[in-house]
Formats: structure tokens, C-alpha cells, sequence
């Protein structure tokens, strides 16, 4: 396949990126192991031994509410033998993290608390040598987040994306995400590569032809231009037929109070790289996760946030939460398109972009960079 001639066409990754395991456990360590990844939310480690499971470059972690409120994180790992130690995505531990193995238990800060049965064994230095291995938890806008190797702050990783995406980040508070409540979450299995994931939400070149809810309620995106395309600060409005953000247009939810007046009839997606996407709109967000499961395989979860008074009253999510549900299933059905012909050989050497696609090129430059970085030696351990 020769290279793209034509100065508005950029190249792909090429079908490797999609397909080869060995890229896939490269991006594993070079990119999700450094990166903060989202992995749920404060609320759903609201009291004290509450804890999360989830997937994080083919580790699994836990992170729990201490009785001192703050969330931690550690390798969902026994140091005795090895076991996996709590195996539910969710759930409460009390006081202590228990390993069902062997029954070693480990504090909430990590430390080896008790072994049982071992007259001949008092428990000295070992109690820090067998603590848990901690993972770096940072906890903004009602979101949980991890990092479990490198040094890579909170702000220098998302903090810095959200600024470039809305040239300011405080902005992100109007929305008063941390005050947010999940209404619905819908965890969808894809048989696609999670890259083809991120990239097809940066663009909407497909959306006129896939989306045809999506380009009812706004239909400036017919021109295939995304609120993304547009750069720093931009946000799609709604058309004017248009009442609310819903599967047909009909009137949504009350608008979020503190969102401002410009800002109630707009929708501003943005990609949190490398796996957290985030969509506003006046009166609820939406945010998604993408676990990464094998070089074919997501796993995406996919909340949506309202205000905890909308939650109580009887008003009815369904038809907001039904717009985003046809919206996810239709991309995530092109993804698993693009995955069956990425093996082929007709895509060895990738595909192209088109100018209403190329922002998508700062990701694949950020992925070639990160692999690209891993190769020198003080970079290959974790
Ligand atoms: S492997 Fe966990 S207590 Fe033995
Ligand atoms: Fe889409």
C-alpha cells in the first residue's frame, strides 16, 4: 500500500497498533501504567471500607475509603502467596483488607496487619516489607483516579487536557461534577481495540452517517465536525428545534444550576487521554471509561451524572440516557468494524485521515511518543 500523496490526507497507525498483542502490552506498561487513569467514582466509596476493583494495565487495583475519608489504592495482590485478594468490582471490606487464601489481613494503609497460626513468627520489619504495594489515587470532580508507576502529576496529565480542551479548567466546575449522581451506568463489552475507541470519539466525520438521533438534536455535526474539531474553548450547540438532549429532542432534565446561561444548549465532548471521555451538556454529563481488555477487547462503562434533586424528583432519565445508549452502540459497532478489517492486509500500512479527522493525529502522536520513550533502558521497568 504506498503512502498517502495528498497533502489533506494523514496516515493511520498502521493495523499492527490494532492487532499485535506485543503493541498491546507495550501500551499497557508505557502508557496506562503511567498515566492517571479514571476508574469510578467518590460516591461509589462513599463510607469508610468501601472499596472499587477495576483494570488498569493488566493489573487489577483496589481502591478503598479509609475511616479517615481519604481514598487509597493498592495492587489487588497478596503478598504471601499471591492470591487476587478481593475478586468483586465493589463491595466493603471493614476495617481490613482479608486475603481468603490464607487469612493474612492488611490494614487500610497498607501495612501486614496479621498472619494466623504462626507461633514461631512474630511479626517485625515484615510488616512493611509485606505491605501492600501502594498505586497513587487522586480524587477530582467527584472522580477516581489512578497512577501506578512514574511520577507523572494529576495536573501535568488530565489538568493539563482539560485546559487545552476549554482553555480553562476551573470552567469544569460550573458543572458541579463532584455534586453528581449516577442516574445510569451501562457497561458495554466491545470487540475492538481501545484506540479505535478513543479516536472515533475525537471525531464526527461518521456522525451524519451513523448517528441519526445525534445529528437531530444537533445538527451542526452534519457538517462532520465535532465539538473537538474546533479547538480550545468550543462547544456544539444544540438546534434550534431542539428542546433537550435527548434521543428525540424532547425537553431533558432542569438544567444544572450553576451551568451558565451561554453554556445550557451546548455540548462540549472532550478525550481525557488515554482513557476517559467526558461530555457535558446543561443538565447532566456523561462519562465514559475504557478498560482495556486485550488488543480486540474493551470493556466500556458509561455513567451518566445528574443533580441529586433531578435523581429524587420523578422526572424520568430515560429518554436523556436513551440518546447516548444509541450513540454508544452505534459507534461502538463501527469500532468492532474497523477491528475485523485492521488484521487485514489491505490495512498493514494503516489508513488516512481526512482534514475533519485530523486532531486525531495528537493521539497517535501521543502513542508513538510513549512507546517511542519506553525503549530507553530506565524506562523499561515498572
Ligand atoms: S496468598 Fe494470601 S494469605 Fe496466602
Ligand atoms: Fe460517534
Amino acid at each position: 500500500v504506498p503512502e498517502p500523496t495528498h497533502p489533506r490526507l494523514l496516515p493511520t497507525l498502521p493495523g499492527d497498533a490494532y492487532t499485535d498483542p506485543a503493541w498491546f502490552a507495550a501500551e499497557q506498561s508505557a502508557i496506562f501504567a503511567r498515566r492517571f487513569v479514571l476508574v469510578g467514582r467518590s460516591d461509589e466509596i462513599g463510607a469508610p471500607g468501601d472499596f472499587i476493583t477495576a483494570g488498569v494495565a493488566a493489573e487489577s487495583v483496589i481502591v478503598v475509603r479509609r475511616a479517615d475519608g481519604e481514598a487509597v489504592g493498592f495492587l489487588n495482590v497478596c503478598r504471601h502467596r499471591g492470591a487476587r485478594m478481593l475478586l468483586e468490582p465493589s463491595g466493603s471490606c471493614g476495617k481490613v483488607i482479608r486475603c481468603p487464601y490464607h487469612s493474612w489481613t492488611y490494614s487500610l494503609d497498607g501495612t501486614l496487619q496479621g498472619a494466623p497460626n504462626l507461633r514461631d513468627w512474630a511479626l517485625g520489619e515484615e510488616r512493611q516489607e509485606l505491605a501492600l504495594q501502594r498505586v497513587a489515587v487522586h480524587e477530582e470532580h467527584g472522580f477516581l483516579w489512578v497512577r501506578i508507576a512514574g511520577e507523572r502529576s494529576f495536573a501535568d496529565d488530565i489538568g493539563r487536557q482539560l485546559d487545552v480542551r476549554l482553555g480553562d479548567a476551573s470552567m469544569l466546575a460550573a458543572w458541579g461534577i463532584d455534586r453528581l449522581r449516577t442516574g445510569r451506568r451501562i457497561v458495554y463489552d466491545v470487540a475492538a481495540n481501545w484506540k479505535l475507541i478513543v479516536e472515533n470519539f475525537m471525531e464526527c466525520y461518521h456522525c451524519t452517517t451513523i448517528h441519526p438521533e445525534l445529528v437531530g438534536v444537533i445538527p451542526a455535526f452534519r457538517n462532520g465536525l465535532g465539538s473537538q474539531s474546533f479547538g480550545t474553548g468550543y462547544g456544539s450547540e444544540l438546534g434550534p428545534q431542539t428542546e433537550g438532549f435527548t434521543v428525540d429532542g424532547r425537553p431533558g432534565l432542569p438544567t444544572i444550576p450553576t451551568v451558565p446561561d451561554e453554556d445550557t444548549r451546548r455540548y462540549y465532548g472532550m478525550t481525557l487521554t488515554p482513557s476517559a471521555l467526558l461530555s457535558l451538556v446543561g443538565d447532566h454529563v456523561i462519562a465514559h471509561r475504557i478498560e482495556p481488555i486485550a488488543v480486540d477487547r474493551s470493556r466500556v462503562v458509561c455513567d451518566w451524572l445528574f443533580e441529586p434533586e433531578t435523581l429524587a424528583s420523578s422526572r424520568d432519565i430515560g429518554p436523556t440516557v436513551e440518546l447516548f445508549d444509541r450513540v454508544n452502540r452505534q459507534d461502538f459497532d463501527a469500532c468492532e468494524r474497523c477491528q475485523l478489517g485492521a488484521a487485514s492486509r489491505a490495512f498493514a500500512h494503516g489508513g488516512v485521515l481526512v482534514p475533519a479527522e485530523h486532531n486525531l493525529n495528537a493521539f497517535y502522536d501521543e502513542v508513538r511518543d510513549a512507546l517511542a520513550a519506553t525503549t530507553r533502558p530506565e524506562e523499561t521497568s515498572r
